[in-house]
């Protein structure tokens, strides 16, 4: 099978090194991909935004399967453009994409199919986000309704900064705040079978201890041992199922990655977001554990055949990524920084640890940093605790001046879970 991966980020490398390791795979091309993707893919420049470009490539290249990997494409149409030329595609249409490109529409749906999820007004106008902030109280929730790169949330106790985070948005979704640990939740859908993936949980927020902004995301890690093990059922049957009939019924099936964020609160879960694609940094943890070959799991989503796909089969590993980010991300990060000591990664850590690269590109003979989120340092293990150690070792292998990195990713978890060992033993 010939496959093209659009996109350019660590996710799309996950995608990609797994789509490498498939053997029904023949040829694996990636636009515009980075310098990380280029020792798995070919790469092709492409306007990832422009439809009739990626199923002009595609059509060019032969390509038996399109995997759309970011959002803003999903939501420009992109995978709308790549069927009507015939060719597979994974990823949802510019409709149901909007799951995750209005939240005003997410809240719809969830409303229409009875999925849990925080209380919410819509609002446009400073009166309207007025009442509603004092309705609903402090801790503040208040959303950009549209894209924002996982940077239009914004979180406070202070009323003044959620109102001036409000005046800057056309739309904003102002919602009750969710109290609990946070779990992130991927099924994979050709609009009416559903199949979850394992849980992950990710990281935020910039700093250690989960202080700063938002950002896309610093680390993730599988599974969750402090999880409930019937929560993939519940949330299947609550949230998953309820919500890909429902875009079927309104007649805009969503087929792709349907992606829940989750809180678990003390009165149950509740949805915090949905988005339309495989989720950054938790598809490098998910993919790392993995075991059914990738492409035939992501064509039956495609071509509507994911009922007759055998169960998936997962590593008892464990899987922990840590993102290594620019210098001032999340604000406006520094670029065009050498980075080192990936090929000491490659000789010392592999094949239980390894570098996925997100904003880099080749200069020159040098790899340095060309976005945010630079790199994301996965690592399997037997439990989190020697998974940690692994990503960690090799974080500190390398080098890229200014970068910063959260040191606190699945510490917590791990920690419980050896407790939990120890008490059991
Ligand atoms: P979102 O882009 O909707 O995922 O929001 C980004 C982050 O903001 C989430 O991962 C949560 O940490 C936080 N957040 C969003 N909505 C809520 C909420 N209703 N209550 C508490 N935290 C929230
Ligand atoms: N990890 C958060 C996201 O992909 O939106």
């Amino acid at each position: 099978m010939k496959v093209l991966v659009i996109g350019s980020g660590a996710r799309e490398h996950a995608l990609c090194r797994s789509l490498s390791l498939d053997p029904d795979v023949t040829a694996l091309h990636c636009a515009p991909g980075n310098a990380g993707i280029a020792e798995v893919a070919e790469l092709h420049p492409v306007d990832a935004l422009d439809g009739a470009a990626v199923a002009e490539l595609a059509a060019g290249l032969g390509a038996e399967l399109v995997v759309v990997g970011p959002e803003a494409p999903l939501v420009a149409g992109v995978a709308d453009a790549v069927r009507a030329a015939g060719i597979p595609v994974f990823g949802p249409s510019g409709e149901a994409a909007q799951l995750e490109g209005s939240k005003a529409f997410a809240k719809d749906i969830m409303a229409a199919a009875g999925v849990p999820t925080a209380r919410s007004y819509v609002c446009t106008t400073a009166e309207e986000v007025a009442e509603a902030l004092d309705a609903f109280g402090a801790p503040y929730v208040v959303k950009d309704d549209g894209l924002a790169a996982g940077k239009g949330v914004v979180v406070t106790e202070d009323l003044d900064e959620a109102k001036a985070h409000a005046a800057g948005c056309d739309r904003v979704v102002i919602e009750e705040f969710l109290d609990g640990p946070e779990v992130s939740l991927f099924a994979i859908t050709d609009g009416e079978s559903v199949v979850p993936l394992q849980p992950a949980q990710d990281f935020k927020r910039a700093l250690d201890g989960d202080e700063g902004p938002n950002t896309g995301g610093m680390g993730a890690y599988s599974p969750l041992p402090w999880a409930d093990p019937k929560l993939v059922e519940e949330v299947l049957e609550t949230v998953l199922r309820p919500t890909v009939n429902e875009l079927r019924r309104r007649g805009t099936p969503f087929s792709g990655l349907l992606y829940a964020g989750l809180a678990i609160t003390g009165r149950g879960v509740r949805v915090i977001e949905f988005n339309a694609r495989f989720g950054d940094p938790e598809t490098q943890v998910v993919l790392a554990r993995l075991k059914t070959p990738l492409a035939g799991v992501l064509l039956a989503a495609a071509n509507g055949t994911l009922a007759d796909l055998a169960p998936l089969r997962w590593s008892e590993d464990a899987a922990v990524t840590v993102v290594v980010a620019s210098h001032n991300y999340p604000g406006a990060p520094r670029t065009g920084d050498p980075i080192t000591g990936l090929a000491e990664v490659a000789a010392e850590d592999a094949p239980h640890a390894y570098v996925l690269h997100a904003g880099t590109k080749q200069d020159g003979g040098a790899v340095v940093s060309a976005g945010g989120r630079v790199l994301s340092v996965t690592a399997t293990g037997t439990d989190l605790t020697e998974a940690r150690e692994r990503a960690y070792r090799a974080v500190d292998r390398i080098r890229l001046d200014g970068s910063q990195h959260r040191t606190d990713i699945a510490a917590k978890a791990a920690r419980e879970a050896q407790a939990a060992q120890a008490a059991r033993a």
